[in-house]
């Protein structure tokens, strides 16, 4: 197995160059950033949330030989996964193949993946004493095979194509952690919410500096973005969403003091876009509920926009994927600061030819 890109130039050692450094003609990698920044772009970049996965046959035959959590666990083989829709589809951008449940992971909540029946915690977080025994100090440590598989991408990758880290809300993960894996309804997080505010507190608290200390790490080892997947906020009602959600995530993007661009992600939460600027994200990932026409106008313009394809028509035609993202291409048109993607996960039944319709429409457009 190689990790390398066959489009992409050899390995520039480029580890420690300042991006005003980089080539002056915009590779993958500068538009993406540059429109992180707000700043005018040829074209929108674009990048897909669960670009690696399940919609690849090369990544399916790797699951043949290896379970989900030996391709996340293993420094090569997630360079690889990471690697792999990059040289199909050449996006702007590489998410690194990882999961959100890693940190409940280190944190000492160990967890499955089981085809059919998806993911399963050793336990459930119940108890005051439940949150106590996290091991936050262990985090880093424990998740050092995510610091190794990081400069393998970048060094394949070189200049061409971006690197985007990434972690989930301490809202989110705290919802799998006391559910215990994936489930219909999310109620139990609420449930304490409202039950015990300290002891959720406490648990968000250790979250958000489990978060802060992996996200530091991927930084530190080559993320030239990161993104927080909040995908649970949506659930939270009026007026739940920053006590439980947007204050911490707030809190995670100040202890990243501007190193990087932050993208936040928060799935299903709508109208308080106050509550997500406040946050302090330079980007904002928007669900394919909302039309972005209408909240680019609202956002201020030092806040790019990420979005917002609904993933559904990917298992549509090349003719309806291209008609759907190029009215979304319009409306945006003349608004620095739009990254293409998805308004959630590439579904598993998503099909090549579409992707590859998207990929070539967002490509020939001119902004
Ligand atoms: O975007 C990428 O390509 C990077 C890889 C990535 C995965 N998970 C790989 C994965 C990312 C960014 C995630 C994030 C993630 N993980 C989220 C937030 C994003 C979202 O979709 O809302 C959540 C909630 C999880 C937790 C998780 N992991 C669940 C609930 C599941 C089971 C359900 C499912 O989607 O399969 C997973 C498994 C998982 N994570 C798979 C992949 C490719 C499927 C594994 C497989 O079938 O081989």
């Amino acid at each position: 197995m190689s990790t390398t890109v066959e489009s992409a130039k050899p390995a520039a050692p480029r580890h420690g160059l300042p991006p005003a450094a980089s080539k002056p003609e915009s590779t993958d990698r500068q538009r993406f950033l540059d429109a992180c920044a707000g700043q005018a772009v040829d074209r929108p970049p674009l990048w897909l949330m669960r670009q690696a996965g399940r919609a690849l046959p090369e990544y399916r035959a790797l699951k043949e030989k290896h379970s989900f959590l030996e391709l996340v666990q293993t420094p090569e083989l997630a360079a690889e996964v990471t690697l792999q829709p990059i040289r199909r589809f050449g996006f702007d951008a590489a998410i690194l193949f990882s999961d959100i449940l890693v940190v409940a992971e280190a944190l000492g909540q160990k967890y499955e993946f089981h085809e059919g029946r998806g993911i399963e915690m050793q336990f459930k977080l119940k108890t005051a004493a439940d949150v106590e025994r996290l091991q936050v100090e262990a985090v880093t440590e424990r998740l050092q095979y995510v610091a190794k598989a990081l400069p393998m991408v970048k060094s394949a990758l070189g200049e061409k194509t971006a690197l985007i880290g990434f972690a989930g809300s301490p809202w989110t993960l705290a919802n799998f952690m006391i559910e215990g894996g994936g489930v219909k309804e999310y109620t139990r997080a609420k449930a304490l919410l409202y039950s015990d505010p300290r002891l959720m507190g406490r648990l968000l608290e250790i979250l958000t500096r489990a978060v802060t200390d992996f996200l530091q790490l991927q930084i530190a080892a080559g993320a030239e973005a990161v993104q927080i997947f909040d995908s649970l906020g949506g659930i939270l009602s009026d007026g739940n969403f920053v006590p439980a959600s947007g204050r911490w995530i707030r809190q995670i993007i100040a202890g990243l003091k501007g190193q990087v661009p932050v993208i936040v992600f928060s799935k299903g939460t709508h109208g308080n876009w106050d509550d997500l600027v406040a946050t302090g994200a330079q980007v904002l990932g928007i669900d394919s509920n909302v039309r972005l026409a209408q909240i680019r106008d609202q956002l201020p313009a030092t806040v790019a926009v990420q979005g917002n394809l609904d993933p559904f028509v990917l298992s549509t035609t090349p003719e309806t994927v291209a008609s759907e993202a190029t009215r979304i291409l319009t409306e945006m048109r003349g608004r620095p600061g739009h990254i293409f993607n998805l308004g959630h996960g590439v579904p598993p039944n998503a099909k090549l030819e579409n992707i590859q319709s998207l990929v070539d429409t967002v490509r020939s457009w001119k902004v």
